[in-house]
């Protein structure tokens, strides 16, 4: 598939996905969302890819939420097939991928934009970062999980001020929230990012997807987290990823790991 909307950048075992409709403030259509989940496929496919990090091009928007444009003549009917192919193609994708994903927030991160943010495992925001969930200035609610999300990062309360205010928090309120979990200057984001994901780069794969599988579990209705832990844990010592990790340890040595 070749993408119109976003740049996919290798480099070494880091995957960077930027969205590309600056003039748009990235603001997510459907083409985009379905470019993006193609190249979110392509990399959790890709063995040597081990940390993926989405951010959005220019340096005034990371997303500003969904295509206004797009949905404002839809029905009920369209209305909810909306929310519910994005959830499938993006954002639980997102969430659910073996490969972790780190957003890089480089500006506003509205609407969809703050749900992509927090559908990824882990955010990190730049200085000039402004979030939040404006949907009810609209006559709707947010539809990319963001009801969902948005109260397990920052609580019910914080979560129903921003929803229900729809004011835009800056990214000095939204580390104090931990919606974020670091804000540097915006020269310095995809550094940071990079940093954490070379930290991630050098860990098991393998044990990671499992440890992406049993912390969602917490947040799964009807499902038994410390089950899934119990579980993964036991999954874990099948792979050739904990023989590599345990014989390097006892070896003295770095672990070469494989993803297997
Ligand atoms: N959907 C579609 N287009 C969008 C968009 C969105 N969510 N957000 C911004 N754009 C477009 C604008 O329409 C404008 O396009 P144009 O130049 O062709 O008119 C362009 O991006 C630049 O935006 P503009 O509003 O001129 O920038 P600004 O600096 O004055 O304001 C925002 C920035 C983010 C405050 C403002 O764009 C905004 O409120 N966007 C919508 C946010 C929102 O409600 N998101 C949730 C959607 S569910």
């Amino acid at each position: 598939m070749t993408f119109e909307n976003i740049l996919v950048e290798k480099n070494n075992a880091v995957a960077t996905i930027t969205i590309n409709r600056p003039s748009k403030l990235n603001a997510l259509n459907k083409a985009t969302i379905e470019e993006l989940h193609h190249a979110f496929k392509q990399c959790d496919e890709d063995s040597g890819i081990r940390a993926i990090i989405i951010t959005g091009s220019g340096e005034k928007a990371f997303v500003a939420g969904a295509d206004i444009s797009e949905f404002a003549s839809f029905n009920t009917s369209q209305g909810s097939e909306l929310a519910r192919k994005g959830q499938e193609l993006l954002f639980d994708f997102v969430e659910r991928l073996g490969t972790p994903v780190i957003a890089a927030v480089n500006g506003f991160a509205l609407g969809g934009g703050l749900e992509l943010a927090m559908a990824s495992h882990i955010r990190v925001a730049s200085d000039n970062a402004r979030m939040g969930l404006p949907e009810v200035t609209l006559g709707v609610i947010p539809g990319y999980g963001g009801t969902q999300r948005l109260p397990q990062l920052v609580g019910k309360g914080r979560a129903n001020e921003m929803i229900m205010t729809a004011q835009m928090i800056d990214a000095a309120t939204a580390l104090n929230f931990g919606l974020v979990n670091h804000v540097v200057p915006q020269a310095e984001l995809l550094q940071k990012a990079n940093e954490i994901a070379e930290k991630i780069a050098k860990n098991s794969p393998m044990a990671i997807a499992q440890a992406i599988k049993a912390v969602n579990a917490n947040f799964s209705d009807g499902i038994n987290g410390y089950s899934v832990e119990i579980d993964r844990f036991g999954f874990c010592f099948g792979t050739g990823d904990f023989k590599e990790g345990t014989t390097a340890f006892l070896e003295k040595r770095k672990a070469d790991f494989q993803g297997n």
